[in-house]
């Protein structure tokens, strides 16, 4: 008998069906799933209810502190919130695993938000204000290359701070008792010149101080510009204006145009002195076939430089500032210090970074210093693209902002937080113990370019303070208080004096 030969084999045909039956069902059931899922996400967290137009700048300013303000909305709305800055909605991240998750999650705030008032002036260039563009990412890693290149993160650069550190001993001898902060800054943005400009000035040049009190000037002016440009025509009311800021941007962009061209007349390619001719040697080397051609300008320059200046001067001498005002507030740390410091240096007069790792207590203090001082209060970033944290789902171009100083102050994680205690960088063995919450300098694909270098300064600044002076306040006077000023873009203490008794010859 003829058997008939059917076109398919009944068993796999069935088996086939069913395979793409279940396939089809949960593929909808997987889609039906995910869509229901992002309709549940919400694009914006709760917060505190706002005024038209001006948000809750006006709730900020009532609350006398924005600190304050911002750290109370937490108990109420829990460490994700919106604020309104202007009509603008601002998600606030508070805590450090949560920064983390959104930080370390690629390029995902690498963006920065567009402020009218810095936009306007910057036009994209530099770095800290730049967006997220290739520009951006070319420039970052130019400069951290040059300084690099510099020994600015190696030892080698050692000899440079430490020479500053002599000069900033005898700045402080020659006064005794009076405020530290414009000696600590001249020093610090000394340093800053000798690696962008290959020359370290002193407080005796006049060139010099009008450069740092423009420094100091623009910081000022650039957060009434910033806040005026939040509220849509609230520059054009009198005082609110930008051009105090933009007269001091130009002031400084004169200074750095002159010092670029003073460089490029003299520029030999094969050997660069400092920042300054590694990009001036780029813009001579490019061609058309450079993928980063056009990219490099002496314009673009200009900004970065004023960038290195503005980012690294008050912030390295302001965390030494307060470090100075902690010290002195609590002799039992200092006299502990004194010890660890004089122990490494009985054979030499200075203390170098080698030390570092002989000294565990001085580096636990530095890192607590940093901790209180929080002086990078917090940042605003913006999304590169959509980004999804717990039930939230934010649009491309959200502005977040990193409230670093909660970070730091996180009662849940810092015991006492306002205390300042170097142990908790301490083991149960004495031994310094880095804590991965600290986070001054950020983390992340935009954190502090000038980490290595910031630190270096704070060791070694530091350390020479503590070997040649016990710093005792002044007995005329009220101890001055440990909170930070109310208001600024920077968390710094209120202005105080203080004594500084020459431990050298008190020895002698
Ligand atoms: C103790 C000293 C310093 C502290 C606490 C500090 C802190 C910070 C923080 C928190 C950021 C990230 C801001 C953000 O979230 O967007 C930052 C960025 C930056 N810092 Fe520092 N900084 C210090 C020293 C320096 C120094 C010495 C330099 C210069 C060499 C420097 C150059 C920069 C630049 C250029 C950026 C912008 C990076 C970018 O946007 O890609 N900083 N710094």
């Amino acid at each position: 008998m003829e058997t008939k030969v059917l076109p398919f084999d009944v068993n796999s045909y069935t088996l086939g069906v069913a395979f793409c039956t279940c396939f089809l069902s949960w593929v909808a059931v997987k889609r039906y799933r995910t869509e229901a899922k992002e309709e549940s996400l919400h694009s914006l967290p709760p917060g505190p209810p706002k005024w038209p137009l001006l948000g809750n700048i006006p709730g900020m300013m009532m609350a006398g502190s924005s600190s304050k303000y911002l750290s109370d909305l937490v108990s109420e709305y829990g460490p994700v919130y919106t604020l309104y800055m202007g009509p603008r909605p601002v998600v606030v991240l508070n805590k450090y695993d949560i920064m983390k998750q959104a930080l370390m999650d690629g390029h995902l705030l690498s963006d920065r938000g567009d402020l009218p008032a810095l936009d306007d002036y910057f036009k994209g260039r530099g770095i800290v204000g730049s967006h997220y563009t290739e520009y951006w990412k070319n420039t970052r890693s130019f400069v951290i290359h040059s300084l690099r290149q510099f020994g600015v993160d190696r030892q080698s650069f050692e000899s440079v701070i430490a020479s500053q550190a002599d000069i900033l001993v005898e700045d402080i001898r020659k006064r005794g008792t009076f405020d530290p902060l414009l000696c600590l800054q001249s020093n610090v943005c000394s340093v800053i010149c000798g690696v962008v400009f290959g020359k370290q000035y002193n407080l005796d040049n006049p060139r010099f101080t009008d450069l740092l009190e423009t420094v100091y000037k623009a910081l000022r002016a650039i957060e009434y510009a910033a806040v005026s440009s939040l509220v849509p025509g609230l520059h054009y009311l009198p005082g609110c204006s930008y051009q105090k800021f933009y007269a001091c941007m130009d002031k400084l962009m004169r200074f750095f145009r002159e010092e670029i061209n003073a460089h490029d007349e003299t520029l030999d390619p094969d050997s660069p002195r400092d920042v300054i001719d590694m990009y001036l040697s780029k813009i001579r080397r490019a061609s058309p076939e450079d993928p980063t051609y056009g990219l490099f300008s002496k314009t673009n320059l200009e900004f970065v430089v004023n960038d290195l200046f503005m980012a690294g001067t008050e912030t390295s001498a302001s965390v030494l500032y307060w470090a100075i005002l902690l010290i002195a507030s609590n002799p039992g740390i200092q006299e502990r210090l004194q010890k660890e410091v004089d122990d490494v240096t009985t054979h030499c007069d200075h203390v170098s970074i080698a030390d570092a790792a002989s000294m565990p207590y001085t580096r636990a203090t530095i890192d607590e210093s940093l901790r209180y001082a929080s002086v990078a209060i917090s940042s605003m970033r913006s999304t590169t693209s959509t980004m999804t944290l717990g039930k939230y789902r934010f649009e491309v171009g959200t502005w977040v902002m990193l409230n670093y100083e909660y970070a730091m102050f996180d009662p849940d994680h810092w015991s006492e937080p306002k205390r300042f205690k170097p142990e908790r960088f301490l083991d149960d063995h004495g031994q310094y113990c880095p804590d991965e919450q600290l986070i001054p300098f950020s983390i992340g694909k935009r954190n502090c370019i000038g980490e290595k270098l910031g630190r270096m300064e704070l060791f070694i600044f530091f350390t020479n303070i503590i070997k040649n002076f016990e710093l005792v306040f002044p007995d005329d006077a009220p101890h001055p208080s440990v909170e930070a000023a109310t208001g600024g873009m920077m968390r710094v203490p209120n202005r105080y004096s203080i004594t500084f008794k020459d431990r050298t010859t008190t020895a002698a």
